[in-house]
């Protein structure tokens, strides 16, 4: 007898007269466009769980708490990337959210309740090998063996990059120093407008991982050597049309124009010299990116070319009684007598910056500076180097 009123308590429950039904509910999920495409697209059809008594719990495939990307990709109509991480999950919890309120609105529904329930996404991305994304992406240009040799190279306007050799230029890292994962990581998802080399930010951050390794395998050097500590970086001083005239009169004192050119085009009279290439300081040549930031990193640590040295503090203190005779501060590879400044710069631009030698100081009074004053002037001085070499290559600070 008992059992049988509870058999009826049951039906009772079950066919809504005192609460909604599974089935109702279900119904009013589907009804909703955004729903419906969402589980049409994604195969993953929310699950509606006992709804007793206007209790009612529905089904999500990971807990809120922790977004799983392979899901993330598989339940959001985007690639997951590095960058997307968070829209993905917003767009997935939209529709986790929106199921919620449907439910909530159903008659007799109390409360809404959710529990995590297992779910294989139909052909589910799995995420790939740092291999495979390397013979996907990269084999192309940088070769099968990472030789820089792969089929597209020759129609490059630059040699794609050795990574048996592993020579990097685009570091935060001192001179001649192997990188560190981060800068590795910022080429590749960033990109190199010069080299034709497009950014890539279709991965998870796991992928990428994986393919940093993969690129390391191609050399020895990450054997043998850990990357350079990182070179420290001074806050940028306010852009001013000053900022460009000491800048300028930077690039004449340290003699950049003997390998560069007074423009900046590569040519200059110590080029021919150089056993490689120089290429013009243009917006479209520049290696590792175009702006104050890269331009100001490249100075502080150099290139991979023994040639390009990078700027240090000694380099940048200017002393009056030395710079008046010669122009030109020591430094390796330059020569102010075999190419004087005058060969190169009109009249006028050494008469300003004679003016400009005039007003430094000389060596007893820097002696006397706190060497903080001496550093910061220093500082300065390099990234008016860097905005010089910007407008030399076409391009303002502010974009
Ligand atoms: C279209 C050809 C092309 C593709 C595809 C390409 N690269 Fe490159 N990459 C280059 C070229 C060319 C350079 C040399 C840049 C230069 O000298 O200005 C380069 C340079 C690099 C550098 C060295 C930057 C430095 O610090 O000097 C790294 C690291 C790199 N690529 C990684 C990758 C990875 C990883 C992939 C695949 C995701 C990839 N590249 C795909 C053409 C390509
Ligand atoms: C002895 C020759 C020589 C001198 C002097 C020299 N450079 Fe270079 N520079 C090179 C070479 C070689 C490279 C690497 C090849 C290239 O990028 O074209 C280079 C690269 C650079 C780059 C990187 C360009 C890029 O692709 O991002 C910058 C910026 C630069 N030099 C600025 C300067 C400045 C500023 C000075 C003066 C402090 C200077 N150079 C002095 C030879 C020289």
């Amino acid at each position: 007898m008992n059992s049988t009123r509870t058999w009826i308590t049951l039906l009772i429950v079950v066919c809504g007269c005192s609460g909604p039904s599974r089935e109702s509910i279900r119904e009013a999920l589907l009804a909703d466009p955004d729903i419906a495409a969402f589980e049409n697209r994604t195969g993953f059809e929310i699950p509606v769980f006992a709804a007793d008594r206007g209790y009612i719990t529905l089904g999500r495939p990971y807990p809120e708490s922790a977004p799983d990307p392979d899901l993330l990709r598989a339940i959001a109509d985007l690639p997951l990337d590095l960058t997307n991480a968070e829209e993905l999950t917003e767009r997935a919890e939209t529709m986790f959210r929106k199921a919620g309120g449907i439910a909530a609105a159903e008659k007799g529904v109390q409360s809404v309740y959710w529990r995590v329930v297992d779910f294989e996404p139909p052909g589910a991305i799995g995420e790939r090998s740092g291999e495979a994304v390397y013979a996907e992406l990269c084999a192309t240009c940088h070769g099968d063996d990472g030789f820089g040799d792969g089929p597209s190279a020759d129609a490059l306007p630059f040699p794609p990059a050795n990574f048996v050799v592993a020579d990097f230029n685009c570091r935060s890292t001192a001179y001649r120093t192997l990188p560190e994962d981060a800068d590795l990581i910022g080429t590749i998802t960033e990109g190199l407008l010069a080299a034709e080399m497009p950014g890539n930010v279709s991965m998870t951050p796991g992928e990428l991982q994986s393919l940093v390794a993969h690129i390391k395998q191609f050399s020895r050097r990450w054997l043998d050597e850990v990357p350079g500590p990182v070179v420290p970086i001074t806050d940028p001083p306010e852009i001013a049309p000053e900022l460009f005239d000491e800048g300028r009169y930077t690039y004449m004192v340290l003699g950049c124009w003997q390998c560069h050119g007074p423009r900046g085009d590569g040519e200059g009279p110590m080029a021919h010299l150089i056993d490689e290439p120089i290429r013009p300081l243009k917006r479209d040549q520049l290696r590792c990116g175009t702006t104050l930031r890269i331009l100001h990193r490249t100075l502080i640590t150099g290139t991979s070319s023994r040639f390009m040295q990078p700027v240090e503090n000694a380099d940048l203190t200017f002393i009056r009684d030395s710079l008046e005779d010669r122009l030109m501060a020591h430094r390796e590879h330059i020569d102010a007598e075999a190419y004087p400044m005058q060969d190169s710069y009109s009249e006028t631009e050494i008469a300003q910056l004679r003016d400009h030698i005039a007003t430094l100081p000389v060596w007893r009074q820097i002696d006397r500076m706190p060497a903080e004053e001496v550093a910061s002037a220093a500082a300065h001085r390099r990234w008016a180097l860097a905005a010089y070499v910007m407008s030399l290559a076409g391009l303002a600070p502010a974009e």
